[in-house]
């Protein structure tokens, strides 16, 4: 592992943002101040400023640019934070987290499909605070000697378990006081019962976090789902409070052959 041992910085830089914004057709517009050269990750539009490259956050690709363009108002990732993020896929919304924390911080990237796994490594290779972890976020017992304990937790897995996720994960990693962003598809709950009822069980689910503001619904860039900004209600129990030694994380390279060359 490159940096974890090295603590987040909470001088005046903590509340320095690698975040931009502008207005395009009287909408407002996300942009991340690029990490990685060349900047381009899923086909997003770049800018030049003042020698500095940014790239374009596309609300459609990300639920958490979703969020902000629905005018939710919650704490970012910060420069030097550590985050964990479940369901990171091919990194689309990852590398824009990994952009806000910059080189000083770390993003933890899960992912449990090999497919888009494969796409994370790569990126991987050009962003070097990005670790990519090919993994079930249901066992974090499985990768918790990778892991030290995070300042966030942004949780994107779609399945209908998610809440249960987040909450196993924020009790292994999340610090005190940590942050779980939560992108919540409520199709994946249930077809059946109305938006409300989900809503609530997924809340009794995450008994251990309070909420910050008001869920934010993130039509019409993404259907039926919900973004939530929760804290920790109290302090962990002391199992997890333990900061373990961080140990290098080797960059994991499953075996692919059974894909074909075209993968390589
Ligand atoms: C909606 S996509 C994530 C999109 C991504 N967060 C982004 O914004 O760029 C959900 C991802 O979660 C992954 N996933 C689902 N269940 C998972 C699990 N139990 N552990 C790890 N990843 C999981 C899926 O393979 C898929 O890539």
């Amino acid at each position: 592992m490159r940096r974890p041992s090295v603590p987040p910085r909470r001088g005046p830089d903590s509340v320095q943002t690698h975040l931009s914004r502008s207005s395009e057709a009287g909408r407002p517009a996300f942009w991340t101040e690029a990490l990685a050269d060349p900047p381009q990750v899923y086909g997003e539009r770049v800018r030049f400023r003042e020698g500095r490259c940014y790239r374009r956050w596309d609300p459609f690709r990300s639920k958490l640019s979703a969020a902000l363009a629905r005018g939710w108002g919650g704490r970012l990732p910060r420069p030097g934070e550590r985050w964990l993020y479940l369901g990171a896929a091919t990194g689309t919304t990852a590398s824009h987290i990994a952009d806000l924390v910059g080189v000083r911080g770390t993003v933890y990237a899960v992912e449990k499909s090999v497919r888009p796994f494969i796409r994370l490594l790569r990126l991987a290779e050009r962003y070097p605070n990005l670790y990519p972890i090919l993994a079930d976020a249901r066992r974090p017992e499985e990768y918790a000697g990778l892991v030290p304990p995070v300042d966030g937790l942004y949780v994107d897995v779609a399945q209908p378990d998610q809440a249960e996720i987040a909450d196993r994960n924020g009790a292994y990693f999340l610090r005190d006081p940590g942050r779980l962003l939560l992108a919540l598809k409520l199709a994946s709950l249930s077809r059946t019962l109305a938006d409300v009822e989900l809503l609530a069980a997924a809340r009794r689910s995450l008994g251990a976090f309070r909420l910050e503001g008001a869920p934010v619904a993130l039509e019409p860039f993404h259907r039926r789902h919900v973004f939530l900004e929760l804290s920790r209600r109290e302090a962990p129990s002391p199992e997890f409070r333990i900061e373990r030694a961080p140990r290098r994380v080797a960059r994991m390279r499953p075996n692919l052959d059974f894909l074909g060359a075209g993968y390589r």
